[in-house]
């Protein structure tokens, strides 16, 4: 597909459909719809009298130009046009725009559509405008039928433009970039999501891993057991004990080019739970639905996809990602409810519950991460069942020790059209997580699950500013939306690229950047 972004005016553009924002209660005879109207010979106006189209978020209204009067004399060279509403011109950032090039591509493409012009109509940076665009445009054409192989939908777009008339043609072109390398990192992770246990092991995500660093130009060391045992993780590979499947412990790093941007000894670290499949271990799972935990590794699949669009971007802070991956299986060899086991920190864990395993693993990742030099860590895990009854499949949830951090994720979250709700994390939770035979127990009751769960991570993230986002409740959606298939989200991959662009702008002057920080 060419992305590219157009200061030229729509109606000149040579694609098959226009794609159009409306705003609530806009007029049809006057400023840009009035001209459009008149482009269109009069058909603007009629879908806004009869009020088939009010400017509701999500309204589509698909007409087909084809007369002298509507387009056909020239005035505008496409011969489809869609109004998509988009509500309130205030809401209309980003995010928003993200999501309303998505619906219309989407909708388009299973017209059979093309190539396509979209007319954002926002205000603001054309770069961010563009670039938000491409990307929702992009995420929008993720399905996830790979393995269909009959009555298999093969319709494709070609071209898609975004029109900024009068904008600068530099930014228009770095936004359609940047939009094309975040939608792509995002697709990535949700194909990784998506893909069976059996195509996903801890040895294909390492294998991932591998790849994009080569393709891309990124520092990957893969420690394998043996190195692991060294290094004393003790946690985490008494989860992959019940596995045929080698454990992998997958290490990225981004070290920006111009050494000139110096930010101390700040270093940014992404850590992702990598379970390629949960069965449960000896603390078997039920039957139902158990198909799904092949997403169990959507967090580490998320610092894969950031990764992979960092070192395309390229910023001037280092980043570092870190995904422990294991399989989760019963089997003779596996771990018992009872055992315990000793963490790379040196602390003991009780395992009560085999099923509690993306904890074991992450509290080994953690300590690892701080031992490369990480000073900033988030987490991401599909770690608790419980965040479902809690937040259900709109808000992930974020806890943690850092606030300033645990802001910083909430507000990139914002900008990006991805939610995180902050839970408590009181040291009075840390009681549940107390054992009688060790210094910590892998579960704490059926009390407060998602932050039980991260009060047991904080045992293991002291000394460092630490955020835990748990996405069990929305890497996955049951439902497809006009913007997004059903299947794995993405949720995160554009939360974390847009927290690395923060740090990044706010470390810009280094040295005064750096005195103004408390
Ligand atoms: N991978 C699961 C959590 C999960 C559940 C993710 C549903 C996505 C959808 C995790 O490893 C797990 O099994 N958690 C247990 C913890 C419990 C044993 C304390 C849970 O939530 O039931
Ligand atoms: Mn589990
Ligand atoms: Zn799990």
């Amino acid at each position: 597909m060419q992305i590219t972004g157009s200061a030229k005016r729509y109606a000149e553009d040579e694609a098959q459909a226009l794609a159009v924002a409306v705003f609530i209660n806009e007029k049809a005879d006057e400023g840009f719809l009035k001209e459009l109207d008149a482009a269109t010979g009069g058909l603007v106006r009629s879908v806004i009298e009869t009020e088939e189209l009010k400017g509701k978020e999500g309204e589509l209204v698909y007409m087909h130009l084809v007369s002298d009067k509507s387009g056909g004399d020239g005035k505008l060279k496409a011969q489809r046009l869609l109004l998509i509403g988009v509500g309130e011109r205030a809401d209309y950032k980003p995010a928003q725009i993200s999501q309303t090039a998505g619906a219309a591509t989407r909708f388009l493409r299973s017209k059979n559509v093309k190539s396509i012009a979209f007319v954002p109509r926002a205000e603001g940076d054309a770069e961010s405008i563009v670039a938000a665009a491409v990307e929702g445009g992009i995420m929008s054409l993720f399905d996830p039928d790979k393995y269909r192989t009959s009555d298999k939908e093969e319709r494709t777009i070609d071209r898609f433009t975004v029109i900024i008339e009068d904008a600068d043609e530099n930014a228009l072109q770095q936004g359609a970039e940047k939009g094309r390398i975040i939608g792509e990192a995002v697709n990535y992770t949700r194909d990784l999501a998506n893909e069976p246990g059996a195509y996903m092991t801890p040895t294909d995500m390492a294998a991932r891993a591998e790849q994009i660093a080569k393709e891309f130009g990124l520092e990957v060391d893969v420690l394998d057991e043996a190195r692991m045992e060294q290094e004393g993780m003790g946690s985490l590979l008494s989860v992959s004990r019940g596995s045929e499947q080698p454990a992998k412990m997958i290490v990225l790093k981004y070290t920006p080019q111009n050494a000139g941007t110096q930010n101390g000894n700040e270093l940014l670290a992404f850590i992702g739970k990598g379970v390629t499949f949960d069965t449960g271990g000896i603390s078997l799972k039920p039957g139902e639905s158990m198909e799904l935990m092949k997403y169990d590794m959507t967090g580490g699949a998320t610092v894969l996809g950031a990764m992979r669009a960092i070192a395309q971007l390229k910023p001037k802070i280092p980043v570092l990602g870190v995904v422990p991956s294991v399989e989760n299986m019963p089997s003779g060899t596996a771990t018992k409810p009872g055992d315990v086991v000793r963490a790379m920190s040196g602390k003991t864990i009780e395992v009560i519950n085999t099923d509690a395993e993306g904890r074991l693993i992450l509290a080994d990742a953690i300590s690892y991460a701080k031992k490369l030099g990480a000073t900033r860590l988030v987490d991401m895990a599909t770690l608790t069942g419980a965040v479902s009854i809690a937040l259900g499949d709109v808000n992930a949830a974020i806890l943690g020790t850092d606030q300033k951090l645990i802001d910083e994720v909430i507000e990139s979250g914002r900008e990006v059209g991805e939610k995180f709700w902050q839970l408590p994390l009181d040291k009075e939770y840390t009681k549940q997580i107390k054992s009688d035979i060790a210094d910590i127990k892998n579960v704490g009751g059926r009390k407060a699950g998602t932050i039980t769960a991260a009060a047991f991570l904080k045992e293991f993230a002291d000394g460092v500013a630490w955020a835990h986002l748990d996405i069990a409740g929305t890497a996955w959606s049951d439902d497809a939306k006009p913007y997004r298939a059903k299947g794995p989200t993405g949720i995160a991959v554009r939360t974390l690229l847009k927290i690395v662009e923060r740090a990044e702008n706010q470390f810009d002057g280094n040295d005064q950047s750096n005195a103004a920080r408390p």
